[in-house]
């Protein structure tokens, strides 16, 4: 027997680490014979603590367990795989919310151990890397193009065409001690609010991020790569570091890789909470042990990055992508999706949300099938209101758009981003002018100042919506946040002053009663 309590920051928060000591010591004193195992999370959150118990009709899901409730679910015959039990759902592969996914990436996610090679083998791990290693790096780019793969992190620019950059980029640097040398970078500086995706990659499934940038190396001639982890993912942290030893323990990482006479190190260097150096080049200063401030670009970080060498800098997700569509070939990725949106996304179910978790999903279906079906409307019953796609510079969507289908195109074309596959709920009671106002007073706090439309721009977008709201001189503050938001947009250095307009616009665009405007006042 087999029994699976998840290791995942999310199942802990929810009580899992209890429930794994008090079921350890039941098991050593009942059932010496039952292994327990602390699986990765399938990223069904609602669901957590889940529970599941291997019998010989497949696993067997339990859940949302409680640390109270395992002393009951254990008389009612847990070990056994008992059926009858309120918390019973049935095996964990029938659970519809799982089950109409389309699970490339995540595929292993919550199956496995997450540190163990021999559950990561049996389940398809490193079989990319073997196939990459035999492979020219060119044959390695084309495939990348070939799945139409492009950034997770929410830029969504092709992969396969940053690496070919990469790998024309002559290295060659006269007077660098790092001269000679390409960089892969893998931003794990996820601060988008209400994601969760890049960390569950690293809690649940090292290797495949391990894997992919290993191959990302092979690709375009890098034999370093460097993960930049927010601080603020602990677990993920300790679960790299322990990962990367066991790799290089078992010849999968280091020197001479499996006998092939190629090499690639992998370091963790860790954040200090700032939201900008998820931006990649304040991510490469911080990485080099500066402030993280935003470069201009050009030089783009392909030709000219980590160290002043050319460096190829993904998301989690777009590395995590790799070994998949390496061993399974370029085309078999793209037939996912439609348009230029190819492959699959993992959407971030949050907010206020009755099932909140991972969702991944080939491009195409709607927003509202996505929140609706798979989230199953709020957590509080009340209405939706809004849905901000994309992260905290992502617009807000009102039921109007929630019809537009979840590809980039059909995104931009509705004046909103995807961005990293946030998707945060909010309901009827909350106060969208204060929305507005939250997204300004972000952008004051996590500005790296290098710019003025961004740095001052904030500050006096705070204090003009402030105006609106307290209808001081209303319809002329308005024109104002207006024209303040064109020069953001327009003037700022990078991301975080040009976005920040987003969701200030839809706000005021979808919800002008919340800012006091009525169809007779814009009349
Ligand atoms: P960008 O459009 O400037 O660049 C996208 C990527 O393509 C960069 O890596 C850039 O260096 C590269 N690139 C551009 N032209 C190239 C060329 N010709 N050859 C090779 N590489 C080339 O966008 P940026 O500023 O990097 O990212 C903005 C996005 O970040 C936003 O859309 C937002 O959705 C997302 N974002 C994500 C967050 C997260 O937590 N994941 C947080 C905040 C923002
Ligand atoms: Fe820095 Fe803001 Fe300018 Fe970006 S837009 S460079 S975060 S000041």
């Amino acid at each position: 027997h087999t029994v699976y309590v998840p290791r995942d920051t999310t199942a802990c928060s929810l009580g899992a680490e209890a429930i794994a000591q008090q079921l350890g010591r039941h098991l050593a004193m009942h059932s010496p014979d039952c292994r327990l195992v602390r699986n990765g999370s399938r990223g069904a959150f609602w669901l957590e603590p889940l529970l599941e118990v291997e019998t010989e009709q497949g696993r067997l899901a339990y859940g949302p367990v409680t640390p109270e409730q395992l002393p009951d679910l254990l008389a009612a015959g847990l070990l056994a795989g008992t059926t009858e039990h309120p918390l019973y759902l049935g095996p964990v592969d029938d659970i519809p919310w799982l089950r109409r996914q389309q699970r490339l990436t995540f595929a292993r996610a919550g199956v496995t151990d997450p540190l163990s090679i021999e559950d990561y083998r049996t389940h398809g791990g490193f079989v990319g890397l073997k196939k990459a290693l035999s492979m020219t790096p060119q044959a390695l780019v084309d495939e990348v193009k070939a799945s139409g793969l492009r950034g997770r992190g929410g830029a969504a620019f092709p992969a396969g065409i940053k690496w070919q950059t990469v790998l024309d980029a002559p290295a060659d640097n006269p007077g660098n001690p790092q001269s000679g040398r390409k960089f892969i970078v893998c931003n794990a500086d996820e601060g988008d609010s209400g994601t969760f995706a890049d960390r569950l990659v690293m809690e649940a499934d090292p290797y495949m991020l391990i894997e992919g940038m290993i191959i990302a190396g092979l690709a375009v001639g890098a034999d370093y790569g460097f993960i930049y982890l927010r601080s603020e993912y602990p677990l993920a942290h300790q679960v790299l570091q322990e990962a990367i030893t066991r790799a290089e323990q078992a010849g999968w990482l280091g020197a001479d890789m499996q006998g092939s006479g190629r090499d690639f190190q992998l370091e963790v260097r860790l954040g200090a909470g700032a939201y900008i150096c998820g931006e990649e080049t304040s991510l490469l200063d911080s990485l080099e042990g500066k402030r993280g401030m935003v470069r201009a670009k050009p030089p783009l970080p392909a030709l000219k990055g980590a160290f002043g060498q050319p460096t190829v800098v993904n998301n989690v997700l777009t590395l995590a992508a790799v070994p998949w569509i390496i061993d399974q070939g370029g085309q078999a990725y793209a037939n996912h999706g439609q348009g230029r949106s190819l492959g699959t996304m993992p959407f971030q179910l949050a907010g206020n949300i009755e099932r909140g978790g991972l969702v991944e999903l080939a491009f195409g279906p709607t927003l509202r099938e996505l929140v609706e079906d798979f989230g199953g409307g709020t957590r509080s019953g009340r209405p939706m209101q809004a849905i901000q796609v994309g992260g905290p510079l992502g617009a807000y969507l009102p039921a109007a758009q929630w019809d537009t289908s979840l590809d980039y195109e059909a995104f931009a074309e509705a004046g909103a981003v995807l961005g990293h596959g946030g998707v945060v709920v909010f309901d009827d009671t909350v106060d969208m002018a204060q929305q507005a106002r939250f997204a300004m007073e972000f952008c004051m706090v996590e500005s790296c100042g290098k710019c003025t439309p961004c740095r001052i721009g904030s500050v006096r977008g705070v204090e003009v919506i402030d105006r609106i709201i307290a209808d001081d001189n209303r319809a002329a503050q308005l024109d104002l946040l207006a024209e303040l938001c064109d020069t953001m947009e327009f003037g700022s250095l990078c991301a975080m002053g040009g976005m920040t307009p987003n969701p200030v616009r839809s706000a005021v665009e979808h919800f002008p009663d919340a800012f006091g405007v009525t169809p007779e006042s814009s009349a």
